[in-house]
């Protein structure tokens, strides 16, 4: 992974264009206006603290969470952003129930948008990195016709472009279009993201696993044999692994991108998918790590290939470093194979 020097977010994705000989600059244009409200959002995180943003609306979002007003701030800033470029025919958020139209004041576009607007919310108030995670796809409705729910609901092979951005010691925005993962930090001074990292690999094996151990009671068999087998000491496979987790997914995510690492929200007997979401998490999460040459899996099947049905479905996810999600695999599989 080579450390760059002075390439703009705006001419790094231009650059990448010009190895589609059909381009027509559009995605250029829609990632642009994705990072102007990544700016945005950024500036309104880094002052959460000093203004009257802080603490609940009240609200509960689709999925019955508490709805703490930077998310709502979010949500609304990225489809300001986003719903006059004409590249869009629709979008849809973690935090609205249906898919969100484009107005008929604009024209509509040939992609479509998914987006969390906000992720790793609990930690807002506690001044942790939280993020925003973003998936574009190519629409299958007519052109100029308005975008519908099965542009939103394809595969996450399907995606043309994902990625997520990091509010944290500085804020990061890290995109793939299918040439590799590329990363941007946002100097403050003149407001424009940097490349600071050009197609990152993330290691095949790691020393780090990311998982919320208080659900340990109600996992699967395997799953847990598997954590007490990072826990044992084994000098050849650099056990014990460390432990990290920070309860936003962006954050763990992007450490493990770069030091190596599996991150795991796996189903449990409580709930049967899992906590996180197809559409708005896993998929861009899994198309990222898989372009930085990792795996991504529910535990038995690649992410990209879970055919979705409804938007905010919930999936397991194990991700990250190869031979790590590899393994994870084998002990459930091996335990399943017990039980049957
Ligand atoms: P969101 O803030 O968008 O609802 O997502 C929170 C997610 C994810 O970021 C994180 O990995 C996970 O929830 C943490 O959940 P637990 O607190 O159950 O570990
Ligand atoms: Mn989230
Ligand atoms: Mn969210």
């Amino acid at each position: 992974m080579a450390k760059q020097k002075f390439m703009t977010l705006g001419r790094h994705i231009i650059e990448g264009e010009k190895l589609h000989p059909h381009a027509t600059g559009e995605l250029s244009h829609l990632l642009r206006d994705l990072s102007l409200a990544a700016k945005v959002i950024s500036l309104e995180v880094n002052k959460a603290g000093l203004v009257d943003l802080l603490g609940f609306t009240g609200d509960n979002n689709v999925h019955g969470e508490q709805v703490k007003k930077l998310d709502l701030f979010a949500h609304n800033m990225l489809i300001r952003a986003m719903d006059h470029g004409e590249h869009l025919c629709v979008m849809a958020s973690e935090e609205e129930e249906n898919i969100i139209h484009i107005s008929k004041k604009h024209k509509v576009g040939k992609y479509v948008l998914l987006f969390d607007p906000l992720d790793g919310s609990s930690n807002i108030d506690a001044n942790v990195s939280i993020g925003t995670i973003f998936s574009i796809y190519k629409r299958i409705s007519p052109d100029n016709t308005p975008g519908t729910m099965e542009d939103c609901l394809q595969l996450g092979l399907k995606q043309v472009a994902a990625g997520y951005v990091v509010y944290g010691s500085s804020t990061i925005l890290v995109y793939t279009a299918g040439h590799g993962v590329h990363a941007f930090t946002l100097d403050p001074s003149f407001g424009e993201f940097l490349l600071s990292y050009e197609d990152i690999q993330i290691p095949k094996k790691s020393k780090i696993y990311s998982i919320n151990e208080g659900n340990y009671l109600y996992w699967h068999k395997g799953l847990k044999n598997y954590i007490k087998y990072l826990q044992d000491e084994d000098k050849n496979t650099q056990r014990p692994y460390s432990s990290r987790y920070i309860g936003s997914m962006v954050a763990d995510i992007h450490r493990n991108l770069l030091y190596g690492g599996i991150f795991m929200y796996p189903a449990d007997s409580r709930n049967a998918h899992g906590k996180l979401r197809l559409m708005y998490e896993c998929n861009p999460i899994a198309y990222i790590i898989e372009q930085a040459g990792g795996r991504a899996s529910d535990g038995k099947k690649r992410i990209l290939e879970i055919q979705p049905e409804t938007l905010h479905q919930r999936t397991p996810i194990f991700c990250g470093s190869e031979e790590d999600v590899l393994m994870v695999e084998k002990f459930m599989a091996e335990e399943d194979k017990v039980k049957a």
